[in-house]
């Protein structure tokens, strides 16, 4: 049988549990690159007839991860911006998303303004899913109608997150689902 929605929450649930940290992840990381390889679920979650929006498919009530499939209509392009102490892990459905990972340049003295350098670049294809460990400082890139399934450590909204203006190095706080 394919691998489904119902078996990969389990799954991390299992791994989570056992290992919350990076390698526990990484684990999860894997099998979300499996979900991506079942047509039903992509059918299901993240096709062409799946409604425009982020939509919550689930949420651990004990250990508090996300599951949330991103159904875009627009290309975008995110601002440099951090999950505070979440983690996040990006799986391509469909089209792509330009990942980039930036670095303070500065000694991160200034609670207000940022010198930020990009350390490192790549694309995520339909069946290839990246992580992003905690406070890992990145920004997307998508073109219209891509989509992807993101699986984080925790509720985003409910934790202190910021975002950095490349131009004026001001760094802000986001307000809920501002941006991915
Ligand atoms: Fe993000």
């Amino acid at each position: 049988m394919a691998y489904g929605l119902d078996q990969f929450i389990s799954d991390c649930r299992s791994i989570l549990s056992r290992d919350g940290g990076p390698n526990g992840r990484e684990g999860v990381r894997v099998q979300l690159e499996r979900l991506l390889q079942n047509p039903d679920f992509i059918r299901e979650h993240a096709s062409e007839s799946t409604p425009r929006g982020l939509h919550v498919l689930y949420e651990d009530p004990d250990l508090g991860f996300q599951i949330l499939a991103h159904i875009n209509d627009k290309a975008r392009v995110s601002p440099p911006h951090d999950h505070g102490e979440s983690w996040a892990i990006y799986g391509q459905a469909t089209h792509h998303t330009d990942m980039t990972e930036w670095e303070r340049e500065d000694d991160a003295g200034d609670a207000d303004h940022a010198k930020l350098k990009p350390v490192k670049k790549y694309r995520l294809t339909p069946g290839h899913a990246g992580i992003y460990q905690d406070g890992k400082i990145h920004s997307i890139d998508y073109p219209d109608y891509a989509r992807f399934i993101r699986v984080t450590g925790t509720n985003l909204d409910r934790i202190h997150r910021v975002r950095f203006d490349l131009k004026t190095g001001e760094v802000k706080r986001m307000t809920p689902q501002q941006a991915t």
